[in-house]
Parts: structure tokens; C-alpha cells; sequence
């Protein structure tokens, strides 16, 4: 409230006569433009320190309760409780506590200010995939990292708007602080209005007035920069590191003993008294129908779900008594929803376990690019943002991801089911491949039998409660279902499907003939039945490298 815009201390203002004629709004603003600007000075620092306060405030609330619906409900009516007092009652009300002055004006801005950061940090945090949540504990980031380096940064756009709305209150309602004698253009306004009626009275309001809002407008333009400039593009990783270390580590036994889990408030168990040995260096696909317990039993291996009962040991080692983050991270982990960090680009996706593990830079890089092309992607596609990946390159850089730090075990959770048939088939060949390289232990889960033929080394057939129906070779499988759950699972052509499973190679051939059909050695019989039917022929010849080596017939 500058004394000079008094209409008795007109005498001393350097604007002394404008106060006694009436003048133009731009006359007026021309002589009294120094006043204003220091008045906006004032009105913006204002809204700095009540907009900072409030982040501050408002975020570590939401980090708070986000996690527990009833705690962010309370937290969410609390803070919206001031936004219902009127604020000039509220500020009358605070001059008991604070007087007149800028604490009051202050602490009543923060106080409206809190809703909708506080809202905004609640739902964008929980706001989060689940699955990338999922995936990221898995990984091994504990608690603190899972918020600062994923939900945070995910939940950020959300809490930026809030911040964003906060201040547009807060401008305007720290206009009204002037009448608790609080900095800004309020002053203006209240100047204004108080002597109105008399001369230029108007247009000081209407100066106070239009400076609000362009304060407004102004703040406004300056959040679509700061939420451009923090819309989380990373800086590109440079992948010119060493090659990565060679890839050593062979899998590991798990041992599941007696292993019950039992949910809260669950009548029957998801997993009742299962024992199983996985052996190491296979691939044991863990089959059954949707709801048996196979994602329960699976998660119970990197003790994202700890069992009610029972014992699960790698190498030996209870995995009760790892460490739960260092047990995580030497396990991979993939899932059906693939789960990646949406902010960050592939190749930083693929080192994250590494980098937590502190891996030296060059090597991280080194490792990149060597997952990269072993789960066949290019290095262009690393330095791409997962969205701008198809499903199926998605589930690539999942795997990459979970083999990472070469972990001895990989869990991988119908990793391939939302693909298409044909993707589908090429990442099962994919993984088959990879595997005859890295020999890691390999719990597979899917409720596709077909798939669980094509990559199992051992399939496990679960009944409802994970219950074992049988755990056998695929061959044993198709040969002998142990009961008709298992046969039925199976499905009706068992036996054209138990001819996918022998390659023509390990049968005994024929003498070599011309005029027949020919087919790779590396098929199965499935395949040279195929040909048959396909060609009307009895009988085809078996091709290696281009050379026939016999002929596989009908007898
Ligand atoms: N987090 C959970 N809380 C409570 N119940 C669960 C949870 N996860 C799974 N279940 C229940 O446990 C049973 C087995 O589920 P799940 O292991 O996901 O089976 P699958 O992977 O074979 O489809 C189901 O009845 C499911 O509803
Ligand atoms: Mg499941």
C-alpha cells in the first residue's frame, strides 16, 4: 500500500497531479508504472514462496498416504476443507495467530494452495502401471527406488498440473491478502475500492486487476515450458563401451519344499503343499489352467509373494535368508505385460539392474548392446522409448532386461502371451536358442500347452491349488497322461502333436531315392507328415546341407 497512491499524501508524489485530474487508464498506468511493477515484484515472490511451500508440503503428504486409500482420502478432505472457508474470512480469522502482515497472507495461500498438489501427488501415484511396478520390484529396486526412479517421475505430468491449478489460486487469492496489509497487487485493488467513487479510483483497480491476470497468463505459459523441458527425455546412452563381460554364469537348482500359500481372506490356499525340484539348466514350464496358481507359485521363487508355509532354496540356499533386493536382482523377471519404464529408453531400461548393481558405465554399455543383439534388436531400436516398439520387440527388451546382470534364474510369466501366433513362434525359437548359449535354470509359466511342449525340457501340470498332476518330459507327457486331467489338458491330438516333438533326424531312413519330396533333416515328423498330406506322396527325402541323406516313409 504505497503511500504515494494516498490521496492525502498526494502532496509529496512525484504523480501529484494525476491524483487530482481525472486521467486515461494508460495515462494512469504511464505515471504510476514503477508502483505497479514493484507491486507485481512483490505479488510474484509471493507466489513463489507460497507455491514452493506447498509442493513441498503437499508432495510429502501424498508420498505419505498415497499408499493407503483411507490415509489419501483424509489426506484429500483435509486439504479440500480450506478450500470451502472464504478466503477473507480465513485471513480475518489468522490475524489472531499471525497479525497483519505477509506470515498471515503466507500461511492461509499455502493452506489453499495444498488440495490440489496433494490430489495430484496421490492419483499420479497411484496412478502408476501396476506392471511396471510389478516389474520393477522384481528387479531388485527396493521401496525408496521403485518411488524416486519410477512412480515419481511417472506421476510427475499428473503433479505438475496440480501445481500448476495451485498457483492459479494462489495468485488470485493472494490478492485478497491486501486487506490483511499483505505485498502485491491486491494493493491496488483495496486502494482502489477503498476511496471509490473519487478520482482514478477505477482505474486502480482495473491496473490491479488486469496485472493479476496476466500474472496468471504469464505463470501459466511458464508451466507448458517447465513441462516440456521435465517431460523426462533422457539424454541418449552412448553404447561405445567394452564388450560386455562373457556371459558365465550357468543356472542354479530351485527346490520348492512343501510350499503353501494361503491369501488373506482366501477360503482355499493358491498353493497347497507343492514340492518340486527345478533342475539347473532347464527349462521347466509350469502349466495349467488360468487361476491353478502358477504365477503364485512362480512369485514365491523371487518372494514377490512369500509362502505361507514351506521352504524354497536355490543352490541350496533358502531364499528366506538372501538378501530380498540382491536375491531379486540375480533373478530375472518377466512378465506377460512386459512392464517397462515407460520414461526411460530402451537401452536405459535394459541397464537399470546393472547400473543398481554398479556396474562401471563402459560395461553397462558394453552389456547393452551385447542383450541387444543376442535377443535380436538393433541399436537404434535402444535408443528408441518403448512405446515406439511393436508388442513383440517389447517382449524382447523384456528378456534383454531380465537377463541383464546374468542371472543364474529366469522367471518368466506367459512372456510371450499378448503376441501374435507368428511373434509368438519366433521369440518361443528365440528363447530356445538363447537358451542352448546361456544354460540359465528357466521357470516358464503358460496355460498354452503347445507352448509349454515346444520349450519344456520338464512341464509341470498343475491342478487347481498348484497341485501337481504330473512333472515329466514333454515325450513322457503325450506318451503316458497320467490321468485324464492331464490327457484332457493335452488335448485330443496328442499323438500328431507327440511327432512335432521327434526330429526326423533320430529316426532310421531309408536308402536315398529320387522324385520325392524333400524336406530339411532338422524337421520332425510332424513336418514330413505335413509333406505327405501336402503332396499326396508316401514317402519324402530327408536333405542335409543340400545332400540327400535318406528317405523317411510311411512305414
Ligand atoms: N495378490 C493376491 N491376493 C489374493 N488372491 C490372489 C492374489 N494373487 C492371486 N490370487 C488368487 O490365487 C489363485 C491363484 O492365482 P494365480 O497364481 O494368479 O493363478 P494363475 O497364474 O495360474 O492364473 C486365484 O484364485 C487368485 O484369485
Ligand atoms: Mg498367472
Amino acid at each position: 500500500m504505497g503511500p504515494g497512491r494516498t490521496p492525502d499524501a498526494a502532496g509529496e508524489s512525484p504523480t501529484a497531479t494525476s491524483r487530482s485530474e481525472a486521467l486515461s487508464w494508460w495515462e494512469y498506468l504511464r505515471e504510476n508504472w514503477i508502483d505497479v511493477v514493484n507491486d507485481a515484484i512483490l505479488h510474484v515472490d509471493l507466489t513463489l514462496a507460497a507455491v514452493a511451500l506447498a509442493v513441498l508440503i503437499g508432495t510429502t503428504i501424498g508420498v505419505l498416504t498415497y499408499r493407503r486409500r483411507w490415509l489419501g482420502s483424509l489426506a484429500t478432505t483435509t486439504t479440500a476443507a480450506f478450500l470451502t472457508i472464504p478466503s477473507i474470512a480465513l485471513l480475518g480469522i489468522l490475524i489472531g495467530p499471525f497479525g497483519l502482515g505477509l506470515t498471515n497472507v503466507l500461511f492461509a495461500l499455502v493452506l489453499y494452495a495444498l488440495l490440489p498438489i496433494t490430489r495430484n501427488t496421490i492419483v499420479g501415484l497411484r496412478g502408476v502401471d501396476p506392471a511396471v511396478v510389478d516389474a520393477a520390484h522384481g528387479m531388485g529396486l527396493g521401496r525408496v527406488r521403485v518411488l524416486w526412479r519410477v512412480r515419481l517421475p511417472l506421476a510427475w505430468p499428473v503433479i505438475l498440473s496440480g501445481i500448476r491449478v495451485s498457483t492459479q489460486i494462489t495468485i488470485g487469492i493472494a490478492a485478497i491478502g491486501a486487506y490483511v496489509k499483505g505485498p502485491g497487487l491486491g494493493n491496488e485493488i483495496f486502494d482502489g475500492l477503498g476511496r471509490f467513487g473519487s478520482v482514478n479510483s477505477l482505474n486502480q483497480v482495473l491496473t490491479g486487476t488486469v496485472g493479476i491476470m496476466l500474472l496468471a497468463l504469464l505463470f501459466d505459459l511458464a508451466y507448458v515450458v517447465v513441462g516440456k523441458l521435465t517431460a523426462w527425455r533422457r539424454p541418449r546412452t552412448r553404447l561405445e563401451g567394452a564388450a560386455g563381460e562373457p556371459t558365465g554364469a550357468g543356472g542354479e537348482t530351485i527346490e520348492l519344499r512343501e510350499v503353501s500359500k494361503q491369501y488373506p481372506g482366501h477360503a482355499v490356499p493358491a498353493v497347497d503343499n507343492l514340492s518340486l525340484t527345478i533342475p539347473a539348466g532347464e527349462i521347466v514350464v509350469l502349466t495349467g489352467p488360468s487361476g491353478c496358481g502358477k504365477t503364485t507359485t512362480m512369485r514365491m521363487i523371487n518372494r514377490l509373494v512369500e509362502p505361507t508355509s514351506g521352504v524354497v532354496t536355490l543352490g541350496g540356499t533358502d531364499v528366506a535368508e538372501l538378501d530380498l533386493d540382491e536375491h531379486r536382482r540375480h533373478t530375472g523377471y518377466v512378465i506377460q505385460q512386459v512392464g517397462l519404464f515407460p520414461h526411460l529408453r530402451v537401452d536405459a531400461n535394459i541397464g537399470v539392474v546393472p547400473r543398481v548393481l554398479g556396474w562401471t558405465r563402459q560395461r553397462v554399455a558394453g552389456r547393452v548392446r551385447e542383450l541387444l543383439d543376442v535377443v535380436g534388436l538393433t541399436r537404434e531400436h535402444g535408443r528408441r522409448y518403448p512405446r515406439e516398439l511393436s508388442g513383440g520387440q517389447q517382449q524382447r527388451v523384456g528378456v534383454a532386461r531380465a537377463m541383464a546382470a546374468d542371472p543364474p534364474v529366469l522367471l518368466m510369466d506367459e512372456p510371450f502371451g499378448s503376441t501374435d501366433p507368428i511373434t509368438r513362434a519366433r521369440l518361443q525359437d528365440e528363447l530356445l536358442r538363447l537358451q542352448k548359449q546361456v544354460r540359465k535354470t528357466i521357470v516358464f509359466v503358460t496355460h498354452d500347452f503347445d507352448e509349454a511342449l515346444k520349450l519344456g525340457d520338464r512341464i509341470a501340470v498343475l491342478r487347481p491349488r498348484s497341485v501337481l498332476a504330473q512333472y515329466d518330459t514333454p515325450q513322457a507327457i503325450l506318451a503316458a497322461p497320467a490321468d485324464d486331467y492331464v490327457s484332457a489338458f493335452a488335448g485330443s491330438k496328442r499323438n500328431l502333436k507327440r511327432l512335432a516333438l521327434i526330429p526326423v533326424a533320430d529316426v532310421p531312413l531309408g536308402p536315398a531315392a529320387g522324385g520325392l519330396p524333400s524336406i530339411a533333416a532338422t524337421a520332425t515328423l510332424r513336418d514330413v507328415l505335413d509333406t505327405m498330406v501336402r503332396t499326396g506322396s508316401t514317402a519324402v527325402s530327408v536333405t542335409e546341407n543340400g545332400a540327400v541323406r535318406g528317405v523317411c516313409d510311411v512305414a
